[in-house]
């Protein structure tokens, strides 16, 4: 064969995988929040410590998100960033498609009033009890006081607090008073929650009690949600897990379907020897990247920095960057391309196209050298199936 081999995935790759690939909930909605570059620091002058380092992350409407890592690496502060509440110093950040980045103060509040917040210290009002607690979200809103407390209650019924409507907080066990507020959080139906460790203060079966009753409700509402914890207990309620280290994203996956992509791996032939374990380990590294319409995604003669498995749409690949319906090649779900610059060093030896949107995931180039090196076979396989491809 031609030059059509070398970076271009085949018939092999190509094959029809896509009953392997669930379609994605959160695909297709709308970015919330859109950060760019993200940074930021505290302190000022000399003093200045930086806290976010380039910090790039979407999050779809309707997606629970968890952010976890370890304590100082800078979650809280993200999580107030993103909820308006502090100021954004570097970088681009949208939310509900608008740019916080130099936002007006009467703006910023009002962008403020479509969040709930759930925090650690909860902020119930001791003076006020459960009812009246939950009422105060909805105060601002013209509603006959009536209606305010038929939401309230309702809410708090469904977290089982129908029997604790009248009660104060210090009269409520820990997890009743996160109960209420997250009815607070929760009674507006609000397009975004942000929670920063709302199990903290509870036991484990309280704890994931109230995160399953959470997440009932968030569901119901088609609220998106990002949840900061480091409850080990409670990640599986998470379609997208992003872990941040040292102020940096460590890992951005999406976890219902890590298994997906594990799957789709397995019946590559070149990743078939691998075990279970190191395709859960690969699937976790790789990120989930869109592009529109004929954007290029890897251009001929530029040095190689990722692989690629085509998530939806599909991509037409330009042998030697030239445009020719003859040779090109559609690879749709299910394929991958870009492994052999990153194999072999050489250039880009085809140019890849999106032919229409397209979702792709996408692994790094030490992250896929990592993971030839984790396996012989592996390593061998793709060698094969590349000179077979010569
Ligand atoms: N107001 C502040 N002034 C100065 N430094 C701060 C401030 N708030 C946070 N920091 C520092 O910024 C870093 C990130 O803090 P942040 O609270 O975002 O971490 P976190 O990941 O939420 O940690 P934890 O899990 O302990 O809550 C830490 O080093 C912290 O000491
Ligand atoms: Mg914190």
């Amino acid at each position: 064969m031609g030059p059509v081999s070398t970076d271009t995935p085949d018939n092999i790759h190509a094959t029809a995988t896509t009953q392997f690939l669930a379609p994605v909930r959160s695909r297709g909605g709308e970015k919330l929040v859109r950060a760019r570059g993200l940074s930021h620091w505290f302190g000022e002058g000399e003093l200045a410590k930086q806290v976010l380092f380039n910090i790039d992350l979407d999050i779809y409407a309707g997606e629970t998100v968890i952010l976890t890592g370890p304590s100082g690496s800078g979650k809280t502060t993200l999580l107030t960033l993103i909820g308006g509440l502090r100021t954004v110093q570097h970088g681009s950040l949208r939310l509900f498609g608008q740019e916080l980045r130099g936002m007006a103060r009467q703006e910023l509040v009002r962008i403020r009033r479509q969040i709930g917040f759930i925090f650690q210290a909860h902020n119930l009002f001791a003076s006020l009890t459960a009812r009246e607690n939950v009422r105060m979200a909805l105060e601002l809103d013209a509603m006959p006081r009536a209606e305010m407390d038929r939401r309230a209650d309702t809410i708090l019924r469904r977290l089982g607090l129908g029997h604790r409507l009248d009660y104060r907080p210090d009269a409520l066990s820990g997890g009743q008073r996160q109960r209420v507020a997250i009815a607070r959080a929760l009674v507006r139906e609000p397009r975004l929650i942000l929670a920063d460790e709302p199990t903290a203060a509870l036991d484990g079966a309280s704890g994931r009690e109230v995160v399953t009753l959470f997440q009932e409700l968030t569901r119901e509402k088609g609220c998106t949600v990002i949840m900061v914890t480091h409850d080990n207990r409670v990640l599986d309620i998470a379609d997208r897990l992003v872990t941040l280290v040292d102020g940096r994203i460590a890992t951005n996956v999406i976890t219902q379907e890590s298994s997906v992509i594990c799957d789709f791996l397995r019946h590559c032939p070149i990743f078939q020897h691998m075990t279970p374990a190191m395709l859960a380990e690969v699937a976790e590294k790789m990120f989930v990247e869109e592009f529109p319409e004929n954007a290029l995604i890897i251009r001929y003669g530029e040095e190689g920095d990722k692989f690629y498995l085509v998530r939806e749409g599909s991509v037409e690949v330009l042998v030697q960057g030239r445009d020719d319906p003859q040779t090109n090649v559609v690879l749709g779900p299910g394929s991958f391309f870009g492994e052999t610059a990153l194999l072999t060093g050489a250039p880009r030896n085809a140019t890849v196209r999106a032919r229409e949107p397209v979702v792709l995931y996408s692994l790094g180039k030490p992250e896929f050298q990592q993971a030839l090196e984790g396996s012989l076979p592996f390593k061998e396989e793709l060698l094969r199936a590349i000179v077979a491809r010569r």
